[in-house]
């Protein structure tokens, strides 16, 4: 592998999806050898003190490099080698020869140049079974587990704890100095989350009865935190119906195990609990 070879590899590695886009990786590239860090200087100590989610971002930038070889004919191979002199280390990806692309190694390595996080409304239907269920085969092969949030008692779950854990967010200053860090507003800017990339309204007036992660510092026309008005009681978007497979007891296809991250939500009610959500 030459330095342009390496460059191009890099350069799709960058690409990958990151926490608040902070890119938090740096690439050493020896040989056939690609070593990827996790760049401590651009930890969110507020929103990922656990630095969890930073490791996650690196992840994909180490698959995305592995995909971007493959596309272009090399098999590699990862490493994950803890390495207390090199405690930043999180992978070797070592290139171990040539190896003919399929369709299935091209394609994914032409996505990357495509894609982006989508914050725009979901359409109200379900994501088709055959989707799903390729979704979970290739997130299998990656020793990965997809869960599939379908049905009505899970839906309702999740919506609950993403909307409480917004509420939480956005009560704590520190998160917010530092969401503000990571906002752009300059269409050039490098990193970052930019402006235009995220919904500008007010987070009330959105058609969602349940608040997601609102990236509107200090620019909210309400004077609450976002989800203050928001009715437990009001009708939910419709659902088509993908049967609930992986939660309820009475499970009607069987096919997935519950994963253990899962069993948090196994236990909630249709509706949030009373107080919820509280007013302040
Ligand atoms: C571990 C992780 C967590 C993320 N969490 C959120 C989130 O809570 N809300 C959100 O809108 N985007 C989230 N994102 C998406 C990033 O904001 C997005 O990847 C980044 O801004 C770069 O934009 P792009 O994916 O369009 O390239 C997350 C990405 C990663 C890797």
């Amino acid at each position: 592998m030459d330095q342009q070879e390496w460059t191009r590899v890099v350069e799709a590695a960058t690409r990958a999806p990151s926490i608040h886009n902070t890119q938090p990786w740096s690439f050493t590239a020896d040989g056939d050898r690609l070593l990827v860090r996790t760049d401590p200087s651009r930890a969110l100590r507020a929103l990922d003190p656990s630095g969890r989610q930073r490791i996650v971002s690196g992840g994909v930038a180490v698959e995305f490099a592995v995909v971007a070889l493959a596309a272009t004919g090399r098999a590699a191979e990862v490493d994950l080698p803890p390495d207390p002199a090199d405690p930043d280390l999180l992978a070797t990806v070592t290139v171990t020869g040539p190896r003919e692309p399929e369709e299935r190694d091209r394609a994914p390595g032409a996505a990357i140049a495509e894609r982006h996080t989508e914050r725009a409304p979901f359409l109200s239907r379900a994501v088709p079974d055959e989707v799903v269920d390729r979704l979970q085969a290739i997130a299998g092969d990656l020793r990965v587990w997809l869960e599939p949030i379908s049905g009505e008692d899970e839906e309702v779950a999740t919506a609950f704890l993403v909307s409480r854990a917004e509420e939480i967010e956005q009560g704590e200053p520190e998160y917010l100095a530092e969401l503000q860090q990571w906002m752009r507003t300059d269409p050039a800017a490098v990193d970052g989350i930019p402006v235009a990339a995220v919904p500008a309204d007010d987070p009330s007036a959105r058609p969602s009865n349940w608040s997601v992660r609102d990236f509107l510092v200090g620019s909210r026309s309400g004077d609450g935190p976002s989800g203050r008005d928001l009715d437990p009681d009001a009708r939910r978007p419709r659902w088509s119906g993908r049967p609930s497979s992986s939660w309820a007891p009475t499970a009607t296809t069987g096919r997935r195990g519950r994963p253990p991250a899962a069993r948090w939500a196994g236990s909630c009610s249709r509706r949030p609990p009373p107080g919820w959500p509280p007013h302040r």
